[in-house]
């Protein structure tokens, strides 16, 4: 009863600001995103009768250390963890508790989000372990409830969300697979000291903004957009509507009561400077999720001109380049 999964973070063109529905995660809007090649979480999950209680161990990137074990340090993350595997071992009807340990290819420090990651690669290993032989969609339903990012970070490649009427019909699926368009998402990670709002606790507020349901208006027709740039592989339309849909989610981060201001000067440096890069011909466009960091999307023969530049900027403590990924799978070696 034992299995490992690797997952891919994946970087949302139509953001998921705001549920209708808490507790089954059901989103206010439907979402599209892509996955990311180099930022994976890899997670074994093993059932046992021996184990007395549940423990989740985070592998530090770098110095292969355990971050964290008992869960009677109740940190939130674990707990989250031992409430998803509740779920889980609920569907199996088995009570056997767990040991999970998990390891992200990219530094905590990066700031990059890993509960979509990391949530999906829970599950599937989980539903592997358990035995529990289901679908990709059903899968994707079962992430939803841990994180809802996490349900996109399971099928393949360019991936739709819709956000349902309950939690039978919210549920991921794959637009195209990783090799349909060879873009690129530059993650540009922003030197901060910030205490960050998790993206729970934000989106908590999303009705506070005046502005939380013209964006829901204009939903439908901005996901059509990002659709007819996919098919077409028109990045001009597909570039402007990410970077509309981006700026429009922020403002309502920022006009909800209390405020959320997720950028730093970092941050609006990097803005201007691909507002300048356009202007000289170079088509990339911005997208950013709820923290400072900015992802540049482009063409793959731009990649090179853009991370050279993008390194330029003081200010700036790394940048990871992706491509288009695979979904979440099973694989044979485990971390313990
Ligand atoms: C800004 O999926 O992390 O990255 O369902 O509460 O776990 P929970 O939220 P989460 O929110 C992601 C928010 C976002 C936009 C996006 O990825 O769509």
């Amino acid at each position: 009863m034992k299995a490992t999964a690797i997952a891919p973070a994946n970087i949302a063109f139509i953001k998921y600001w705001g549920k209708a529905d808490d507790a089954l995660r059901l989103p206010l809007n439907s979402s599209i995103s892509m996955n990311l090649s180099e930022c994976t979480t890899t997670t074994t999950v093993e059932f046992s009768d021996s184990y007395k209680e549940d423990a989740v161990e985070f592998l530090d990137q770098e110095a292969l250390t355990i971050l964290s074990r008992p869960l009677q340090d109740c940190q939130s993350e674990s707990l989250r963890v031992c409430k998803h595997l509740d779920n889980m071992r609920a569907r199996a009807g088995n009570t056997w508790r767990a040991r999970v340990v998990t390891k992200n290819s990219f530094p905590k420090s990066a700031g990059i989000a890993s509960s979509a990651s990391g949530f999906a690669a829970l599950t599937v290993a989980a539903a592997e372990a358990l035995d529990l032989a289901l679908s990709e969609k059903e899968l994707t339903m079962l992430a939803r409830l841990g994180s809802g990012s996490a349900c996109r970070s399971i099928p393949d490649g360019f991936v739709e969300w819709l956000k349902g009427k309950n939690s039978q019909t919210s549920y991921a699926y794959s637009l195209y697979p990783e090799d349909h368009w060879d873009v690129r998402d530059i993650v540009v990670v922003v030197q901060t000291s910030q205490k960050k709002t998790g993206s729970t606790e934000g989106m908590d507020g999303v009705r506070t903004s005046p502005f939380w349901n013209k964006r829901l208006r204009d939903m439908p027709d901005t996901i059509k957009k990002i659709k007819i740039a996919l098919v077409k592989k028109d990045f001009r339309l597909l570039g402007e509507t990410i970077e509309s849909e981006c700026v429009n989610m922020h403002a309502v981060m920022m006009t909800q009561k209390p405020p959320i201001y997720y950028w730093n000067g970092t941050t609006m440096d990097i803005i201007r400077s691909v507002c300048d890069w356009r202007k000289q011909g170079i088509p990339v466009y911005f997208t950013i999720d709820a923290g400072p960091n900015v992802h540049l999307i482009c063409e793959a023969k731009d990649e090179q001109i853009i991370s050279k530049k993008a390194r330029e900027i003081a200010g700036i403590e790394k940048i990871i380049v992706n491509k288009p990924a695979r979904g979440a799978r099973i694989v044979s070696e485990h971390l313990f």
